[in-house]
């Protein structure tokens, strides 16, 4: 089994070895280094670039990066990594910490944020893995010139003022473990090109400015961890929703709509799913409860209805649940209270009218704002009457779809996709040969997610500044704006919130 998969990736990586030097090749003479007389072709292509300079959407504004010839290269992977990195240098408007001003000659290992390792399909020469710009604070753009670093593991630039697109020549990046381009300025659609990473795990876009939907493939894909909160997306979860394998999915702050879909309690690997503050609006499905390994479950700031599912009390390794800034109402079944390893408990702004004694002797729970007798910080009696003499929820009212588990998408027509196996351990960090670590650490490594760490880097990465924490809480990669805490209810940050029907 194993065998065969190691064959699979050499095959795969000689592929793209060749698909790489061509299209370097289509590079380099693209960019004037070859001296001879243009071809009508090559004035063509560089026309074509200039054009799209001033088209922001196809991602490629035509960087200009010639290689001295003097220059003496240690592989033709790091001379083809030079250009990558050269063309992302010019496509730099700011670099305040001065990160990439030793991104000059031809030892690209040595250039800081970048880190080699052994390449997987030939241990005997380095290449480019990791990149690490974190916390770099530094304007500019990505230019499709990145989708030379074919071999590259890790790409972490969180923190910094990327903005534009993800470049579609990212593809290529067949190797690509984990991505995090989170708090940037990224805006458009959700950056398709990620599906098409047959290694991915971690993909982390928060804290950018994506907008439209979210496409269905994402949830079939076999990913690990994704962050997309706080940006625009505006979406329904699709059915396939519970199909995704991943242990931690957060959504939060976003506008998705519609129902928390029943197929979540398919999702058996997951540990944590933040869906706060969007405008969800169904029920909760009782199949949530089935889900034995999550610890943290978090749906507050919606229009969710109905009570609370019984079978929560199946919830056993539940830590954290807030389902605070609802409509539920009903009373909290006992058995969510006893949950052994449950924390904090945060039911506050509901209209829910009773609570078992269990609830009241948990380290932290806030049941403020419900309608519970002879309890302090209640609401109105006036506000409980007229919301519970509403006909009672009827949770079929809502069309959820139930759960069709659908196969995975078709793989994309044209790149030759090798399939990778679905389980760990991912490619890049368990080659059958000397393992080459990827070097740089996760960026936010939410530890949950990464039960088969990568291995440890070579020298130890200097990540500028440590990774953001990240567990609960859709940790806001560190940006002042989001320290704050949340808006009190819906509204402030929400754009179009539709007014509580109640009071
Ligand atoms: C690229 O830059 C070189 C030198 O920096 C210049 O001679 C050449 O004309 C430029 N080519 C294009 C297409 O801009
Ligand atoms: C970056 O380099 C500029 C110019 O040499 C210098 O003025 C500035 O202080 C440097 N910034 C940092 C953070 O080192
Ligand atoms: C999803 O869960 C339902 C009910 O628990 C089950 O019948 C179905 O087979 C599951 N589907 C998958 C793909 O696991
Ligand atoms: C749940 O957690 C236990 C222990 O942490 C682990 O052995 C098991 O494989 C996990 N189950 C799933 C479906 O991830
Ligand atoms: C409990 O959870 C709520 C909501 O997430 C949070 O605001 C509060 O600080 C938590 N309390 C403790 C003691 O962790």
């Amino acid at each position: 089994m194993k065998k065969k998969t190691h064959f699979e990736l050499r095959f795969l990586h000689i592929s793209l070895l060749i698909a790489f030097l061509f299209g370097a090749s289509v590079s380099v003479s693209a960019s004037g280094i070859g001296h001879g007389r243009l071809t009508e072709a090559e004035t063509l292509y560089i026309k074509q670039r200039q054009l799209l300079y001033y088209r922001d959407e196809f991602g490629d504004r035509g960087e200009n990066v010639t290689v001295d010839p003097s220059l003496v290269f240690e592989n033709g992977r790091l001379k083809i990594a030079y250009i990558a990195l050269q063309a992302w240098k010019q496509a730099i408007l700011s670099d305040p910490r001065n990160l990439t001003r030793n991104w000059v000659g031809s030892n690209v290992c040595k250039y800081k944020g970048v880190f080699c390792a052994p390449a997987l399909d030939n241990p005997k020469i380095r290449t480019v893995a990791g990149i690490d710009l974190n916390h770099g604070d530094i304007a500019g753009y990505l230019p499709e010139e990145l989708g030379l670093l074919v071999d590259l593991a890790l790409f972490h630039i969180n923190s910094n003022r990327f903005c534009g697109t993800v470049p579609h020549k990212f593809k290529h990046l067949k190797l690509l473990f984990e991505l995090d381009l989170s708090n940037n300025r990224f805006a458009g659609k959700f950056p398709a090109v990620v599906l098409k990473l047959p290694s991915l795990k971690f993909l982390d876009l928060r804290f950018n400015e994506f907008e439209g939907t979210v496409p269905r493939e994402l949830f079939d894909k076999p990913l690990d961890a994704i962050f997309i909160n706080h940006n625009r997306f505006v979406f329904d979860l699709p059915d396939n929703f519970g199909n995704s394998p991943v242990s931690v999915i957060v959504l939060a702050n976003n506008k998705f709509h519609g129902c928390v879909p029943s197929s979540l309690g398919n999702m058996s690997n997951l540990n944590e799913i933040i869906l706060m503050n969007n405008g969800f609006r169904s029920c909760l499905p009782p199949e949530i409860g089935s889900l034995k390994n999550l610890t943290v479950f978090d749906v507050s700031f919606n229009q969710l209805l109905g009570p609370i599912p019984d079978s929560f009390g199946g919830l056993v390794s539940l830590e954290q649940l807030n389902v605070a800034h609802n409509l539920l109402s009903g009373k909290i079944p006992a058995s969510i209270c006893s949950l052994p390893s449950l924390q904090n408990f945060t039911y506050s702004y509901n209209f829910f009218t009773g609570e078992p004694p269990a609830c009241l002797a948990l380290r932290s729970f806030d049941d403020r704002r419900n309608c519970i007798p002879a309890r302090p910080l209640q609401r109105s009696a006036g506000q409980c009457k007229s919301f519970l003499s509403r006909r009672p929820v009827d949770c079929s009212s809502f069309r959820c779809k139930p759960f069709v588990p659908s196969l995975p998408a078709p793989p994309p027509p044209s790149p030759p996709i090798v399939p990778v196996p679905s389980s760990p351990p991912p490619p890049v960090v368990r080659p059958l040969t000397p393992p080459p670590p990827p070097p740089p650490s996760p960026s936010p490594p939410p530890p949950p997610v990464y039960s088969p760490p990568p291995p440890p880097p070579p020298n130890p990465p200097p990540s500028p500044s440590p990774p953001p924490p990240i567990v609960y809480e859709s940790p806001p990669p560190p940006t002042p704006v989001y320290e704050g805490p949340l808006p009190p209810i819906y509204g402030v940050s929400y754009a179009s919130p539709p007014p509580p029907p109640f009071y």
